[in-house]
């Protein structure tokens, strides 16, 4: 299972202050260097911490791959087809909200979510939708050409009694197997941290995971290197 550092929440931290550091941009080398398959990062509409000096800079100097994270509206699927990340994520967004609720809804935004594809693949852009592990909203990825979905683990994070995290955790399961099956790459993310991670590295449909807040919230304690390198002795 590869492994993309989302690096959010770097930016948040500089832009606390409104000021230049800590610079996202280092922390993803440093990240790279540590160990990790991937850069994650989600350039919000409201450009609360990633901004696009940020995103050009990441493209010119990473040397593993971007995912960038993204609402499927006209001025970002511009910016992505211009900057060229190996792979678009679509979320839902909204202003109000802390962080990403949950999947976005393929079905009821469907016009909007194939008109982004056909705009990201004509820039040679992967495309990765971020749901629910649910099979209507996988069937229906599928049939829209999207490449990748990111199965939401929140749900799954925040479960309140072990029954509910293993049920959650069996539709994951077998929401992976479905994309599997469809020729979709599967990715999973939100909420993961070092404890609830251990249990999806016996989730062999699953490509890829993307954590960010855990990982940043450890490389406080311990620095950035030490808290990548520990998530990769538990998902290797
Ligand atoms: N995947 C998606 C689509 C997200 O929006 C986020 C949060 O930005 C993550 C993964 C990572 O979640 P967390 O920060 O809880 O690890």
């Amino acid at each position: 299972m590869r492994f993309a550092l989302n690096i959010d929440h770097i930016a948040t931290v500089r832009n606390a202050r409104g000021e230049f550091q800590p610079d996202p941009v280092a922390a993803a080398l440093l990240a790279e260097q540590a160990g990790v398959d991937g850069i994650v990062v989600h350039l919000r509409e409201d450009r609360r911490h990633i901004n696009e000096r940020d995103v050009r800079l990441l493209r010119e100097l990473i040397t593993t791959k971007l995912d960038l994270e993204m609402a499927a509206v006209e001025e970002i699927i511009r910016i992505a087809c211009d900057v060229g990340p190996e792979l678009a994520t679509i979320v839902p967004e909204k202003r109000q909200e802390l962080t990403t609720e949950g999947g976005i809804n393929v079905i009821d935004n469907i016009d909007q979510i194939k008109y982004a594809i056909k705009e990201l693949h004509s820039s040679e852009i992967e495309v990765s939708l971020f749901i629910e592990p649910e099979i209507n909203q996988i069937d229906t990825s599928a049939e829209i050409d999207a490449d990748f979905i990111e199965i939401h683990t929140g749900v799954f994070a925040n479960a309140l009694s072990e029954e509910e995290q293993f049920d959650e955790l069996e539709k994951i399961r077998l929401a992976a197997k479905h994309a599997k099956k469809l020729g979709l790459g599967v990715n999973a993310g939100h909420g993961l941290n070092y404890q609830n991670i251990k249990v999806f590295r016996e989730l062999t449909d699953i490509d890829e995971v993307s954590l960010g807040h855990a990982v940043i919230a450890r490389a406080i304690f311990v620095g950035l290197k030490e808290a990548v390198q520990e998530m990769i002795r538990l998902i290797r």
